[in-house]
């Protein structure tokens, strides 16, 4: 069996570090390219052979069933299952058991909800049909690997230690990380202990490898981002609309800009670097825009210039403000002439007055 006809999305998560973007939204759902983020993510699950998939909500889990329904619209047939109180990545993966159709020696696919990536999730199922794995593990690698799952291997890519998140510097054995996307014997499924939470990374990998269970790694070194943070999200955005993240689900053609139907934008002002300005969205006369997300119904006026930044639905940027890598909540007022930078997160419906904050001199 080497193609994958079921996958679990893990979608429960509280997504803490994108606030003020969930308060009312779950991470998954924020808009990424013009669509929320999940629909990527199912289109190219869809693109490499996958039918039907699980996806395992907690946090503010019924918005996600009115968005995508029965999946039908993407191709695929879509089952949603809520975690009364959060089980964690193992508990989630173990609570949606007894929807999964597969055999017991079948492959089902499990993906972290917040990774974009260009994984050739094809050949990822290959290797572990060829390896004969209970588990594999998509790896990549990054510079600073403490805020994820190490992941060293031997040098067959026999996975030998999983270390979720070390704490010293002797932990840190290796560059390779855990990318969030796994290949299950379906029978391993079974496994993890139900009814109770359980981390997959912290408990479940770490269990098996003492058991002597067979985890492959398979490292890919194409786009991989991490939408956790509030800079990551817009950059990842943005390499949607640009084309540089793979996606068969950006609502239109990838370029500098990504304008969707109804927002309107003044004729010169200018869209750059993978902006994407959203439904009914209003931009003024002269604003620039670069790398940027402007969500639906929003307003930036004349002569504002933004830059790595999102703008939350029905937020307003006051005319000649200046942001550069700030988080503007849904509905928030940013009055005319303020200096935004550095990650600053306006929260939702909050309510700057005109020239109230610089960072650099008035004058
Ligand atoms: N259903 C459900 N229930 N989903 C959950 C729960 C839960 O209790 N907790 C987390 N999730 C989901 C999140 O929504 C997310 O999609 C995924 O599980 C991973 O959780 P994160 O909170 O994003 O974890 P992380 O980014 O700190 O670390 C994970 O991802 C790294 C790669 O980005 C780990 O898997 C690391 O090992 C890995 O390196
Ligand atoms: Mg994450």
């Amino acid at each position: 069996m080497t193609e994958a006809r079921e996958a679990i999305l893990l979608v429960g998560g509280k997504g803490t570090r994108l606030r003020p973007l969930t308060v009312h939204t779950p991470k998954p759902m924020v808009p990424a390219a013009g669509v929320p983020f999940l629909t990527h993510q199912l289109a190219r699950a869809r693109a490499a052979g996958v039918e039907h998939i699980v996806l395992a909500t907690s946090y503010l889990a019924e918005v996600f069933e009115p968005y995508f329904g029965d999946g039908s619209s993407l191709g695929l047939s879509i089952e949603y299952v809520t975690e009364d109180e959060p089980l964690g990545t193992g508990g989630a993966i173990r609570n949606v058991a007894s929807r999964l159709t597969s055999g017991p020696d079948e492959p089902v696919i499990v993906f972290n909800g917040d990774i974009l990536t260009g994984l050739d999730i094809r050949a990822l199922v290959a290797a572990h049909a060829t390896s004969g794995a209970d588990v594999s593990l998509h790896l990549t690698r990054v510079e600073d690997p403490r805020a994820f799952g190490l992941v060293p291997t031997d040098d067959t890519g026999r996975v030998t230690a999983f270390l979720e998140k070390p704490q010293t510097p002797e932990e840190i054995v290796t560059d390779q990380i855990n990318a969030g996307a796994y290949v299950f014997r379906r029978s391993v499924v079974d496994t993890i202990p139900a009814g109770r939470p359980v981390s997959v990374e912290r408990e479940t990998f770490p269990g098996l490898l003492a058991s002597g269970a067979h985890l492959q790694g398979m490292v890919d070194s194409t786009y991989w981002l991490d939408l956790g943070t509030p800079q990551a999200f817009v950059r990842g955005s943005a390499d949607l609309v640009l084309g540089r993240a793979p996606s068969p689900a950006v609502p239109g053609r990838c370029g500098d800009r990504l304008v969707l139907p109804t927002a309107s934008v003044a004729a010169d002002a200018k869209l750059s670097g993978g902006t994407v300005v959203g439904e009914g969205a209003v931009i003024g006369e002269g604003a620039r825009i670069t790398g940027s997300t402007v969500l639906d119904g929003a307003v930036v006026e004349p002569g504002a210039v933004v830059t790595d930044s999102l703008i939350g639905a029905g937020a307003r940027i006051g005319s000649r403000s200046v942001l550069t890598g700030a988080v503007i909540g849904d509905g928030a007022h940013v009055g005319a002439d303020n200096e935004l930078r550095d990650g600053i997160r306006i929260w939702c419906g909050a309510v700057l007055p005109d020239a109230s904050v610089r960072f650099s001199s008035d004058q």
